[in-house]
């Protein structure tokens, strides 16, 4: 699927599940959210103060202003006009500031926020198991870590605060409007919710037009993306004129959605602004009829005037934020999610650190599957003794790869024991293990940065020497040096830059630099040029010397150097033994190996070129 496909159905069910959000949820999440806040409740305490300070100051700036007009302006008392004026503008200078220090302290709040819940979302994807992120897709967890959290702090930083001012506002002038005039205050309120009734019909018109057009316009980005991805097998197939008719139909889709979105909005706007000023022309006509039928001082009925929007806007900025609030919340509630997923397993509280060990491996019994209705490894017994070499063989999907995942502990085995020089691996600490272990996996996996680093991942102490030293004992100096920048060559995610072959070169080294006791090397099966293959071939002999080692073998000469050949079946073990023994049995072993034999011998022998010593 297309990166813009994907995202496109991302925003689609998060807004859909943005409206989904019941009230109860929404405080209740926010309620969590803000836990995140204790650690820092100065901040907290004193950004609360200043939405106070702010909400009530926004509404007596209003009615200063209007005091101004109407007593002293009106009365023509310069010295008081004055006095009026500095009074004003001293007020006004203090709701800005108090608005400098809540912006200032709601994103110092929300960024401290949002920093200790990245770090306990990565502490917490360090601890899930490998069965997790077979579950969750790396795009997913991606957009947990990004989108979903900007969209908490989004909610942090502004919305939560934001509203917070505005009912406060809302809620401070209330109180001056019915000390103004009540009677007029009553009649405001009553017209009010026919007003936000007219309001949201037509803001659902406008958002539906503008929706099905953003909807229209993100198809036409996705197929453009997928088409250009898909160039290829379009031209392969001959297609070019389907597809082309298919993009016409989507852009005229298209165009007709926007004239509706610029007829919708051409339409209800004047009407929206219509509506307001019908509202003031009510309230104005009320007004005079009070001022000259009860004797209402008109100075009352003007500062009605000058505070009603202060009164009424709030409502309409906390209608729009809402929506808003809901998507962080929503984002909150993803991220929430992923916290609260607890691991698979995880170690006993009593397991115990795996002292150094000799590397005697001994299944017995062993049961497992990935799900546990369908097993994949069944009575799983054998012993390899310190130092031995175990190959692993049998068809693809036979359950070679689910024995290294066993013994690494990304997976635990549901039935028997594995024994770790007499350790169950079940009580053991899986880091103690790990420490132990070499492994140099199927999908070889490179990170972000130098080669040099990349073997050095296996163990972070180590010296360049030693990096150089774990190369030259590995014969792959030359190799690296052709790289264009030798050990320091930078590679990308997923070894980006190298080809398949330098990559397993790198993942033989890290696994060689961390001497590990034990070796886990799952071959990738994939083909590399035959003189990669030759020096790899060479370099494994030096590998496994002096190490326990499963090798999930599929080239013949590591196969037949092993010191005992387990062939699975359907994840069984049907066989073993070494290659003499096997092939004498003339079973599934024999075959598998004549037919190996058949497929190389149509191929021309790697051929090593003579290299300065
Ligand atoms: N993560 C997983 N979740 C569920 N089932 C899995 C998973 N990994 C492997 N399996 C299944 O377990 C069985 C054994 O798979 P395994 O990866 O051990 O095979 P393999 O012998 O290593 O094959 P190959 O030679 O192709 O690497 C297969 O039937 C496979 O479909
Ligand atoms: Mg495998």
């Amino acid at each position: 699927m297309s990166t813009a496909k994907t995202v496109l159905t991302v925003r689609h069910r998060f807004s859909e599940k943005a409206e989904t959000l019941k009230p109860v949820e929404f405080f209740k999440l926010l309620r969590r959210v803000f836990t995140y806040a204790r650690p820092y409740a100065k901040i907290r305490n004193r950004l609360i103060g200043a939405v106070i300070l702010r909400s009530l100051l926004l509404s007596s700036v209003m009615w200063a202003f209007g005091k101004v007009i109407t007593g002293p302006i009106a009365a023509h008392n310069v010295k008081g006009t004055v006095l009026g004026t500095l009074g004003f503008a001293a007020l006004a200078f203090v709701v800005q500031a108090a608005f400098r220090y809540r912006i200032l302290w709601a994103l110092e709040l929300g960024e401290a926020v949002i920093r200790d819940l990245r770090n306990a979302m990565f502490a917490h994807l360090q601890e899930m198991n490998a069965s997790f992120f077979q579950r969750m897709d790396a795009g997913r967890i991606i957009n947990r870590m990004t989108t979903d959290l900007e969209a908490v702090r989004l909610g942090v930083q502004e919305i939560v605060f934001v509203c917070c001012v505005q009912s406060g506002q809302a809620l401070s002038t209330a109180v001056l409007l019915i000390l103004n005039d009540w009677v007029l205050f009553l009649v405001a309120i009553t017209i009010a919710p026919v007003l936000w009734i007219v309001n949201k019909i037509f803001r659902t018109r406008l958002s539906n037009a503008q929706r099905r057009q953003s909807e229209s316009f993100s198809q036409i980005a996705a197929t453009v993306a997928e088409s250009v991805d898909g160039i290829r097998v379009t031209q392969g197939f001959g297609r070019e004129e389907h597809n082309a008719e298919l993009f016409r139909d989507l852009i005229e889709n298209h165009s007709r959605n926007v004239m509706v979105s610029a007829r919708t909005t051409a339409t209800f706007l004047p009407l929206l602004e219509l509506k307001t000023q019908l509202f003031t022309a009510l309230l104005l006509a009320v007004g005079s009829y009070r001022v000259l039928h009860h004797s209402i001082p008109l100075g009352n009925v003007v500062q009605f005037l000058f505070l009603s929007n202060l009164f009424f806007e709030p409502w309409r900025v906390i209608g729009t934020r809402y929506t808003q609030a809901l998507t962080s919340m929503v984002g909150a509630e993803r991220v929430f999610r992923l916290l609260d997923t607890k691991p698979d397993w995880t170690d006993p509280a009593d397991a115990v650190e795996l002292p150094p060990i000799v590397g005697r491996v001994e299944f017995r019994d062993v049961e497992f599957g990935y799900d546990p209705e369908r097993p994949v490894l069944h009575g799983i017994s054998f012993v390899a003794e310190p130092g031995q070499t175990i190959a692993l063989v049998g068809h693809t999907g036979s359950g070679k790869s689910s024995i290294i995942n066993l013994l690494t502990k990304s997976y635990l085995n549901s039935g028997g024991e594995l024994l770790i020089d007499g350790h169950d691996i079940r009580c053991l600490k899986s880091q103690s293990l790990r420490r132990q272990l070499g492994i140099v996996q199927q999908q070889n996996f490179l990170f972000t940065g130098t080669v040099a680093e990349n073997i050095r991942f296996s163990r972070p102490e180590a010296t360049d020497e030693e990096v150089v030293a774990a190369v030259r004992s590995l014969d792959f100096l030359d190799l690296f040096e052709r790289l264009p920048c030798g050990l320091q060559t930078p590679v990308g995610e997923a070894g980006g830059g190298l080809s398949l072959g330098q990559r397993q070169l790198v993942c033989f080294t890290r696994a060689f630099l961390a001497n590990p006791r034990i070796l886990l090397l799952d071959e990738a099966t994939s083909s590399i040029d035959a003189v990669t293959e030759a020096r790899l071939q060479k370099a494994l002999a030096v590998l496994l010397r002096g190490r326990t080692s499963f090798v999930v073998a599929h080239r013949l000469s590591t196969i037949r150097q092993a010191d005992m050949i387990l062939v699975l079946d359907h994840g069984e073990i049907v066989e073993r033994g070494t290659h003499a023994q096997l092939v004498e049995q003339n079973g599934v072993y024999r075959a598998l190996h004549d037919q190996f034999l058949e497929n190389t011998l149509s191929q021309p022998a790697p051929d090593l070129p003579d290299r300065p010593q």
